[in-house]
């Protein structure tokens, strides 16, 4: 391994810690250094394949790591990206920008600045930020929004479900067939919450929808179009990464701002949408983006072509990846919006700096680096699930058996 800087500080170790304080598989990637108390941290989380991660990292990084100059970001960035000759995918990716993120910390600390200040410095004062609500009825999202709007809140995302199949984003009731989806039930039941959602809080709120690929593209259209005049600040996923030329129809056919991302790991795979403007909001994991370094790039190619950044950001991103997306929102001139969560008392004992939403905005921390850290010992006390029992969401099928996209 060539070293570009021949002295100094070097990195001495790198692990991912899994921890669940909510529930949910978390993965911190962790580099420690040759100088006594300096190290960074980033987040690398998979939900679905946490374990995966935790090996790319540990077994694959780790020992082309140790030894480096924790400052040569970049030159480590293209020779982990390269390492494996079999580059990118979720979980490759996912693991370089775990580490790729704990190096910008370590550097944040050094400069004794906040990262948001290496990335250029702020834009704005604080990151409006988008929460959930969530219900059986239309009544009652409408009463969860409310709730959310005299939180400070000015966007919220409203999921209702869909009676008798297992919903994305919203209680499923008892008589849900397990694990029974029907899009054509789904297809006539959102138009009608959003009608109603209206009526009942008025224009201003901004409200937003997330379909999770669960439509086929024909579908997706009709919906997109019949949401129309209840005026989305963005709908989410309409169509599955398998299924992105329909974008160019769906672009054509309706006025309703798309987002899309969450399932993206690949430039090659959101380049089109971008360069052709086919979406409006980019909205994929930081991790998966390849940490800091891949994020700052991807959202100066989204500049370009007037699409804005929505970094996905929901509980299934650990603090730490909260913490560097609003590093990331604060210094990007083309932020459009950021998914927020509002952690449990153990996730911010786990995660001492934990960001925390006040008047609907995520504030930016005057700390040095991420302005996070992840306390081992408390991380210890919430051991992962069972891996299986993690996923078993995503066994979807239709109403005649056929096994369909979660
Ligand atoms: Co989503």
């Amino acid at each position: 391994m060539g070293h570009l800087d021949a002295a100094g500080v070097r990195i001495r170790d790198v692990r991912a810690i899994v921890t669940a304080p909510e529930g949910l598989p978390l993965v911190v990637v962790k580099v420690e250094t040759t100088e006594p108390g300096l190290h960074g941290v980033g987040a690398a989380d998979l939900v679905t394949r946490p374990l995966t991660v935790v090996s790319a990292v540990q077994d694959y990084l780790q020992p082309l790591l140790v030894g480096r100059s924790p400052y040569e970001i970049e030159d480590i960035r293209q020779s982990l990206y390269q390492s494996s000759y079999f580059r990118g995918g979720p979980v490759l990716n996912t693991a370089l920008g775990g580490v790729d993120t704990a190096l910008w910390d370590i550097l944040g600390k050094v400069a004794g600045m906040p990262v948001h200040q290496l990335l250029g410095g702020r834009c704005r004062r604080a990151v409006p930020v988008y929460t959930h609500a969530a219900g059986s009825c239309a009544n009652e999202v409408a009463e969860a929004a409310q709730a959310c709007r005299e939180r400070g809140y000015g966007y919220v995302r409203c999921q209702v479900t869909v009676p008798g199949v297992t919903t994305y984003g919203a209680p499923s009731g008892p008589q849900a067939g397990d694990g029974l989806w029907d899009p054509a039930a789904y297809r006539r039941t959102v138009p009608a919450l959003f009608e109603h959602l209206r009526d009942a809080l008025g224009a201003e709120v901004e409200l937003l929808h997330d379909v999770h690929e669960r439509l086929p593209g024909a579908d997706a259209i009709g919906l997109a179009k019949d949401l129309e005049p209840y005026r989305l600040f963005f709908l989410e996923d309409p169509l599955s990464p398998e299924d992105l030329e329909h974008f160019r129809l769906l672009r054509h056919h309706t006025s309703t701002p798309l987002a899309m991302g969450e399932l993206f790991s690949t430039p090659q795979e959101y380049l089109p949408l971008v360069r052709d403007r086919l979406i409006d909001f980019l909205r994929i994991r930081v991790a998966a983006a390849g940490g800091v370094s891949g994020a700052r790039r991807v959202a100066a190619l989204c500049e370009f072509f007037g699409v804005r950044m929505a970094w996905q950001g929901a509980r299934d991103v650990s603090p730490v990846g909260h913490a560097a997306t609003i590093a990331l929102d604060i210094a990007t001139h083309n932020f459009g919006i950021q998914e927020s969560a509002e952690f449990n008392d153990a996730a911010q004992e786990v995660f001492p700096g934990c960001p925390t939403v006040r008047d609907g905005h995520y504030w930016p921390p005057d700390a040095p680096g991420l302005g996070i850290d992840i306390d081992e010992h408390a991380a210890a006390q919430h051991p992962a699930p069972d891996p299986l029992t993690v996923d078993a969401w995503t066994r979807l099928r239709l109403p005649d058996g056929t096994v369909t996209r979660p």
